[in-house]
């Protein structure tokens, strides 16, 4: 069934709804940046509380790429790309339209050691290899979605590469650490801040 116009998830592929844009202006780790966002695509009004907090934590590479899987409008994705532009960073979403705001939003804040692919979790990506891995995961899409996401991270990552995952720290607080033990054999938490944690595990 169709979910009614105003209340698409915000992970539909093709969202179905007329866009209504906006324009989010922030600041993340001191730099300014401004993003379009558009209905029926993930915190149109604001950065999210756990995309700042992973950006305020996250640990990037000094070489080589990064993924933002699951990358909405694009904040987590472009903000690496802007702090570190010896970095490629790889944005990728389901959604279809997130795909398109990401890329205007790369051009809009002036990043261009980016590249945004649509499709659902590694599958754009199954051909990358990548340093660090980020992201906000789709929790509204279920937990079986969030696990799979990070079940599938170390397919597409290097030796010694990084996963750094942002989550509202009530979820899963017994269940991630032991996906996550289980799919790297290792599991920490990188920052605890507003309610949120980032996870972090290294691919051995
Ligand atoms: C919580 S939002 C985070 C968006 C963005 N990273 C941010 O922090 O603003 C999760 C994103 O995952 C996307 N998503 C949901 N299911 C997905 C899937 N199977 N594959 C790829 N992306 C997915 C949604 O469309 C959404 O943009």
């Amino acid at each position: 069934m169709t979910p009614p116009k105003d209340t698409e998830h915000y992970y539909a592929e093709q969202p179905k709804s007329e866009a209504k844009f906006g324009l989010v202006q922030t600041r993340l780790r001191g730099r300014p940046f401004e993003f379009v966002t558009a209905s029926s695509v993930f915190s149109t009004k604001r950065v999210d509380l756990g995309t700042r907090v992973l950006i305020e934590a996250m640990k990037l590479p000094d070489l080589g790429c990064v993924l933002d899987v699951g990358c909405g409008y694009g904040a987590v994705g472009i903000a690496a790309a802007a702090f570190n532009r010896k970095l490629r960073v790889v944005l990728t979403d389901i959604n279809r339209r997130a795909v398109l705001l990401a890329r205007q939003n790369a051009e809009r804040n002036r990043v261009s050691n980016v590249e945004v692919k649509h499709g659902t979790l590694y599958e754009p990506v199954e051909d990358l290899c990548f340093n660090c891995v980020l992201s906000n995961p789709p929790v509204s899409a279920g937990m079986q979605t969030v696990e799979a996401l990070i079940r599938g991270a170390p397919a597409v990552m290097a030796s010694k590469a990084t996963f750094q995952m942002v989550i509202r720290s009530k979820i899963g607080k017994k269940t991630l650490p032991q996906v996550f033990t289980e799919a790297f054999g290792n599991f920490e938490v990188l920052a605890i801040e507003s309610g949120y944690r980032v996870l972090m595990a290294q691919k051995q």
